[in-house]
């Protein structure tokens, strides 16, 4: 890395006069507004390789500070200049994230008052905005008054969260013989999270889906049933609201009456798709989703907010302080009163960043209305891909458009299904090497198919019209030479 060492005096107090500081606002602001301004015009996946890396950074810890000017531009070039644009208009690959500017700029709000949400005694005001924020989100999904939640890193952490007070609530943490049960379209962060709370293998049950890909309640009954009968502890049943995969929405309605009659508690993963509920569409689709004994819903998903913010609701919130209250001597001038809302309490961390913020300001800046035309049209474009999709004999639509998620594979005629696969992984390949847009692929009914996510806002149908011509025109290159 080009370093230009300044030889100015040591900053002891690690500070700078009020103009300085406007002049290096000012140039993060202009860089901030340059990447949203010009985000249609950049390539949407630049990665060097590991070794070009390194170079780059490859420096001893610099003994001597440089311009804070310098620094942004190299951060630009170097750092920002070999990443993909999860927040590109043709990002389709994986879960996109749009953000939004308000959002980011007070992101350096927040870094700049330097908030802490432990405590009350500490930061009664920003709790007053978190329990705000985590209310509008409680009422969204129909969640009843006494529940509540906090805001977590993302949707693995908000999983975890909910996992523990479910063991802790239904088990007392003892967790011998306890089994859970989901689907194996299941996100991997609910498995990661039961091995991080003690569960293994044995006490876990994934159940095959149905030919919609969501969870078989008869299979479901008959394997609770079975589980008993041998003495086991069925505790946990976890759905999702919008899978990963395909955008499902497991029978919400149908798997809350299931777990009220057997005495289980219903977490469900909104990460994704919760979000939705706030339009007509939505609501209708995700039927059952205020019934749910605790729920993930990720704000760095489908609410448009910069990475590094999930959500935990819980059904009943004071469950979140049984499961994580820990009074420390240390702490005891900070343990007031009960309408006092310590978050800390509430969750795993104690040392707490105020994500809330964000969030707050950005649905009273824009307004939900926004948000919801906003998610609205992120579902519009997945279905305009079907309609496309749908003209072309080339392509097979495998699952449909869906909380705008679609999956789709190539095929033609007189290719073995192992080599379709072939041409469906390197159609992502040659898009991904083309830079015009980035989609991803997975494995549907064991065959390999590309999906598309389509929830940034600023996507339009010429987007995914193009995206999908080019894929096609791929597709038939690879054809040509595989035949
Ligand atoms: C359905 C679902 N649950 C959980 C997660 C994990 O969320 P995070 O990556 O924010 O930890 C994701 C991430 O894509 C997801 O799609």
């Amino acid at each position: 890395m080009n370093r230009k060492a300044t030889n100015r005096a040591t900053n002891r107090t690690l500070s700078f006069t009020a103009d300085e500081m406007r002049k290096f606002g000012y140039k993060v602001v202009d860089v901030i507004v340059e990447h949203f301004d010009t985000i249609r015009e950049k390539p949407v996946a630049r990665r060097a390789n590991r070794d070009v890396i390194e170079e780059l950074f490859k420096e001893p810890v610099p003994e001597e500070g440089e311009e804070f000017e310098d620094v942004v531009d190299t951060v630009v070039k170097d750092v920002m200049g070999n990443n993909t644009c999860q927040d590109h208009p043709r990002f389709f690959a994986f879960v996109p994230g749009p953000g939004n500017f308000i959002s980011a700029i007070v992101d350096a709000l927040i870094g700049g008052f330097n908030i802490i949400t432990c405590t009350w005694f500490e930061s009664s005001g920003a709790a007053g905005v978190e329990l705000a924020a985590v209310r509008w989100l409680s009422e969204m999904v129909g969640l009843p008054d006494e529940a509540g939640g906090l805001f977590v890193s993302g949707g693995s952490e908000a999983n975890l969260t909910a996992l523990a007070v479910a063991r802790h609530e239904m088990l007392k943490d003892d967790t011998k013989d306890a089994i859970i049960y989901f689907s194996e379209q299941t996100h991997s962060s609910i498995e990661k999270g039961l091995r991080v709370l003690g569960f293994y293998q044995n006490h876990i049950r994934k159940l095959p889906p149905d030919d919609e890909f969501r969870i078989d309640i008869d299979v479901l009954r008959k394997t609770v049933a079975e589980d008993r009968r041998m003495g086991r502890k069925p505790f946990l049943v976890v759905a999702s609201a919008g899978t990963t995969n395909t955008g499902t929405v497991d029978p919400l309605v149908e798997l809350s009456e299931f777990c009220k009659s057997e005495g289980l508690w219903l977490h469900v993963d909104g990460a994704y798709g919760a979000a939705a509920v706030i339009t007509k569409k939505g609501r209708r689709i995700l039927d059952g989703i205020g019934l749910v004994d605790s729920l993930s819903i990720d704000p760095h998903k489908w609410f448009f907010q910069p990475y590094g913010i999930g959500c935990v609701l819980v059904r009943d919130m004071k469950l979140l302080r049984k499961t994580f209250q820990i009074l420390p001597e240390y702490m005891q001038d900070a343990h007031g009163v009960d309408e006092e809302v310590n978050f800390y309490e509430y969750g795993i961390q104690m040392t707490r960043d105020f994500k809330a913020l964000k969030f707050w300001m950005s649905l009273k800046v824009f307004g939900l209305k926004s948000f919801r035309e906003a998610i609205s049209w992120g579902m519009g474009l997945a279905e305009r891909a079907e309609e496309v999709l749908s003209k072309s004999k080339r392509w097979e639509v495998i699952t449909p458009a869906q909380l705008g998620i679609i999956t789709f594979r190539y095929v033609t005629k007189g290719f073995t299904e192992e080599k379709l696969d072939v041409i469906n992984e390197k159609i992502v390949d040659a898009m991904t090497e083309d830079k015009f847009a980035l989609i991803s692929s997975t494995i549907i009914r064991g065959q390999i198919v590309l999906r598309m996510c389509t929830i940034n806002p600023r996507t339009t149908f010429e987007d995914i019209e193009e995206t999908i011509a080019m894929l096609e025109g791929f597709g038939v290159e690879l054809e040509k030479e595989l035949r």
